[in-house]
């Protein structure tokens, strides 16, 4: 069971790169299977739930060949449905995306409930409910969702999402976009990922129009061909470096390969917090001098400020001058992180869904847990601000999605190192 080393206090000065969008890529890779054709997929970030999801496709028959570190070439002309592994889909949540790509070629779809973060209750209702307007039939049994369509197969309709999921929108579209006739879906989810989505299967010829806008259409067509797609660059690991910027006084850091527009709502916070944030055309330099202010958060969904940087923010409202408030509007649980916050000498306390969180000047090093994939790299960003030594457990999980993070910080200046159990250096430098 490996482990991170992070001395503290060196503030990250110099360039680091994002890569591809972790979320939109497991979107993406699971269109493939709608082809029936042969794409090329490039600027995939090759991180475990990206992995995971080529292995799915590997098991169901697809042909997938690395052509380099960040892109893959994925062959989906002989897969065979349902087959989907029940041990790997169940590992992560975006496995369920299998499930609006077999329906919509073949008619037919098995995949393990899915796994990923643990934020309370993680239903799949409303991508069922979407299904079921197309016209499947969806049961649940010894762990898997099947679904099955009748002779007529998929039939376009109007789907009106009562709340926004990212999930539910990016399942439903895959599902669609080979139905007969026009689906409409009524208040999507508006995240870059949708539009990643949309944009790979409109490559592919698919008629999708309005994804990132209040009402996504639909028009299905009878076939898709293959093509060769970029990723777009994962706002997320793009607003983590940003709030690593501002968690150390007297960092500079331009983070590269991001779309600005994106980072809007990110960006409005840190600026009120009192860092200094420089956009250019697809980079952005976050300085920091000073003592934090206080200030208020809300997630919500895009264009709000995103849920799946809730515990990076609560890091730097931890040591910021007053009492913040951070409240939660996506997920019920996604506080589990404070506990190991106030380890390291965090003053917070969770009321309902807010966290009320009184700053401290410093935070100090502890040993700690990473208990989920967001959460885990907060403490990473918390040990590069802390006083001291802070030692970040349970790895595997900000592995799932964040590509290379030591050695990114590091050649930023960041102290991080990769340590096994026993203590031996798995990085370049000594603990
Ligand atoms: C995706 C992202 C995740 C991000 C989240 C919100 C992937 C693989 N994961 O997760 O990183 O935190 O969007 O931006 O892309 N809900 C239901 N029923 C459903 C679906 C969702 O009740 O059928 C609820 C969820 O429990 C949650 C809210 O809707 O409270 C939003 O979830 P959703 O947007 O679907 O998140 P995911 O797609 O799971």
């Amino acid at each position: 069971m490996d482990r991170f080393v992070v001395n503290g206090g060196n503030p990250l000065r110099g360039t680091v790169e994002v890569g591809g969008m972790k979320n939109s890529a497991l979107g993406i890779l699971f269109a493939t299977i709608l082809t029936e054709d042969v794409c090329v997929i490039e600027n995939l970030p090759p991180v475990s739930d990206v992995m995971a999801t080529l292995e799915i496709l590997s098991a169901i028959g697809a042909r997938v060949r690395k052509l380099s570190r960040t892109s893959v070439e994925i062959d989906t002309r002989f897969i065979v449905p349902c087959s989907s592994p029940y041990d790997l889909a169940r590992k992560f949540r975006g496995s369920y995306y299998i499930l609006g790509a077999e329906l919509g070629r073949f008619g037919r779809a098995r995949s393990a409930l899915p796994g990923g973060c643990d934020f309370g209750v993680r239903p799949i209702d409303r991508h069922i409910k979407g299904f079921e307007a197309l016209g499947a039939e969806i049961s649940i049994k010894d762990g898997c969702v099947i679904g099955e369509t009748g002779a007529d197969g998929l039939n376009g309709t109007s789907i009106y999402m009562d709340d926004v999921s990212v999930g539910a929108t990016i399942n439903i579209m895959l599902a669609a976009v080979r139905a007969k006739g026009m689906t409409v879906i009524d208040n999507p989810a508006r995240e870059p990922h949708v539009v990643d989505c949309a944009n790979f299967l409109n490559a592919c010829g698919a008629n999708i129009s309005g994804a990132g806008t209040d009402v996504i259409k639909i028009k299905g067509v009878s076939q898709l061909q293959g093509t060769t797609y970029a990723i777009l660059p994962d706002m997320i690991e793009a607003g983590t470096f940003m709030a690593a910027a501002c968690a150390v006084d007297g960092s500079e850091l331009t983070i590269a390969n991001v779309i600005p527009k994106h980072l809007e709502s990110i960006t409005a916070k840190l600026v009120e917090l009192g860092a200094t944030v420089v956009e250019n055309d697809d980079s952005i330099t976050v300085s920091r001098n000073g003592r934090l202010n206080r200030i208020n958060v809300k997630t919500l969904p895009y264009p709000g400020f995103p849920t799946d940087m809730n515990p990076q923010i609560c890091v730097l409202l931890a040591t910021a001058a007053g009492t913040s408030i951070l409240t939660e509007s996506v997920f019920e649980n996604r506080f589990r992180y404070v506990d190991e916050l106030i380890r390291m000498g965090a003053s917070i306390k969770l009321e309902g869904r807010s966290a009320i969180v009184q700053g401290v000047l410093m935070l100090k090093s502890a040993k700690v847990k990473a208990v989920d994939l967001r959460a885990g790299v907060a403490m990473i960003i918390a040990g590069l601000s802390a006083e001291g030594q802070t030692v970040i457990e349970d790895i595997y999980h900000i592995e799932r999605g964040y590509e290379d993070i030591v050695d990114k910080l590091r050649s930023v200046g960041g102290d991080i190192v990769r340590v096994s159990y026993d203590g031996t250096d798995k990085g370049t430098a000594a603990v």
